[in-house]
């Protein structure tokens, strides 16, 4: 199947079965934001337990859940006012407006499509040296890159964009009043810093996680939940004493590689890749990265901050952001190594890497195309499905019996229409670990059939054992 056909196969199954809709699909739709369904909404939340877990369940790392309005003086401070922002074109003609570097890398592209490498690489290097708006614009201009709407070069001056969104906080709508929907959850992390500190008993190293949503006025807002104007984020920030973040950087993208790694992903479908261009405060930055449909995107960063952002804080604050080592008198503002995932992208990653057809001969001895969502079982949003073989005969009561009992430690489904192939294809198409079927020896030794999604292998066990059963394989 052609990847860009994946994609859309993802999406329709998505909406189909109650995954991701539109946000206010039935008023046309908001450009950039999706709300998650019924099934959606277990997947996120088993995607973020997941994270949470590995975070929280160490001696060492603190949760917090900051508040999505935060004190303007905190997106001055760590530089987003300033600097959070995209260099926009518009054409003149067309009226259309663009992301200016994306011209220039889409128009490059274009020239390597046609084999005139030699003004690609020139291009190439003069964007490697961008320091202004301004350098862009002379680029389009020398270049004569034409707007692909209207085919003119009739550009307005680049501008910087702030990507932030901006509310006013109380009854007057004036600039004193203006506050940002946050668009990182990091800032929450590093105000909190010495509240933890003091509240807490951690020592250096030691990190603090936070999941939640984030807000970013994207111009190209595309490939589904790759990149959204609303979007949650799960992030951790590990502080460290100066001089050991080298070692701590290492440590942690072993460990969120592993992560995703533990949760399924496929070994080839995620790469490292390091930052070429490294921002000023960082000493080292790599990108998780998954191979979607559309191509290699980033679903997380890591990067070694040194002090930048405790040190701005206590700068913009007044207040002091330092630590002191009890057993050394030794003071100081620690490094941070941040490790800054996309529940939503993640939550896109796992759908994508899941996603599976293939061909299986149905009951009549033809063949037919399987769709499987072959989620590790920690994250499929149902657990199980109970199917009565047939609605008579006391199945029906018995099948129900079980269903009841299973819900009370598992998200199950409980389904006796149609026939059981259907049902199968039903649960496999939203990633159903084990279906579980109540047939007429059931009612005579009391026990059921298991059927494993992936190997669709059945086993006959007593349905006293099912809970038992159920908890193992789930683990
Ligand atoms: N505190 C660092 C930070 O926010 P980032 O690379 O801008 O770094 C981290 O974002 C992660 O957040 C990304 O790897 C991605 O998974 C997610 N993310 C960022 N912008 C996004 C968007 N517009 N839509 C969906 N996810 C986004």
């Amino acid at each position: 199947m052609a990847q860009k056909n994946a994609l859309d196969s993802i999406i329709s199954l998505a909406k189909r079965r109650g995954f991701v809709f539109q946000s206010s699909e039935i008023y046309g739709g908001l450009n950039g934001c999706w709300d998650y369904g019924p099934l959606g909404v277990e997947l996120l939340r088993n995607v973020k337990d997941a994270w949470w877990k590995s975070m929280t369940f160490r001696d060492d790392i603190e949760g917090v859940d900051a508040a999505i309005l935060m004190h303007p003086r905190t997106w001055e401070a760590s530089g987003h006012v300033g600097q959070f922002t995209d260099p926009m074109i518009d054409n003149k003609t067309s009226k259309a407006r663009h992301r200016a570097d994306n011209l220039i890398e889409d128009y490059i592209t274009r020239l390597r499509n046609k084999n005139k490498n030699l003004e690609a690489d020139e291009i190439e290097r003069r964007l490697g040296e961008v320091e202004s708006p301004e350098d862009y614009y002379t680029i389009i201009m020398d270049a004569g890159i034409p707007d692909p709407v209207s085919g003119t070069t009739d550009w307005t001056e680049v501008r910087n964009f702030n990507l932030m969104f901006k509310t006013f906080i109380g009854p007057v709508e004036d600039t004193s009043a203006v506050v940002y929907l946050r668009p990182e959850t990091a800032q929450g992390i590093f105000v909190n810093f010495k509240n933890v500190v003091d509240s807490s008993r951690q020592k250096i190293p030691f990190g603090i996680a936070q999941i939640g949503k984030a807000f970013r006025n994207e111009i190209n807002t595309k490939n589904f939940l790759f990149r959204t104007r609303e979007f949650e984020q799960m992030e951790m920030q590990y502080f460290v004493a100066p001089g050991t973040e080298a070692q701590q950087f290492e440590q942690w993208r072993e460990i969120r590689l592993n992560w995703f790694f533990g949760l399924g992903m496929k070994p080839d479908s995620l790469r490292l890749k390091p930052h070429d261009k490294l921002a000023h405060y960082a000493n080292a930055a790599v990108d998780i990265e998954y191979q979607f449909p559309f191509g290699w995107g980033e679903i997380e960063g890591i990067h070694s901050r040194t002090d930048f952002d405790l040190q701005r804080h206590q700068e913009y604050s007044g207040k002091k952001m330092e630590y002191v080592d009890a057993s050394t008198n030794e003071r100081y503002v620690p490094y941070v190594i941040e490790t800054s995932a996309g529940a939503s992208r993640s939550f896109m990653a796992f759908l994508c890497n899941a996603f599976s057809e293939e061909t299986v001969t149905d009951e009549k001895g033809g063949s037919e195309t399987r769709t499987v969502l072959r989620f590790s079982p920690r994250l499929a949003p149902v657990k199980a499905a109970v199917f009565p073989l047939v609605n008579r005969e006391g199945m029906p009561e018995l099948g129900e019996k079980l269903y009841k009992e299973l819900q009370q430690n598992f998200a199950v489904q409980f389904d006796d229409k149609g026939a059981v192939g259907r049902r199968y294809r039903r649960q496999d198409e939203i990633g159903t670990p084990y279906c579980i079927t109540v047939d007429g020896q059931s009612l005579e030794d009391g026990t059921v059939t298991v059927r494993e999604r992936d190997s669709m292998q059945q086993q006959r066990i007593a349905i006293s054992n099912v809970r038992h059963y159920l908890l193992d394989a789930l683990m």
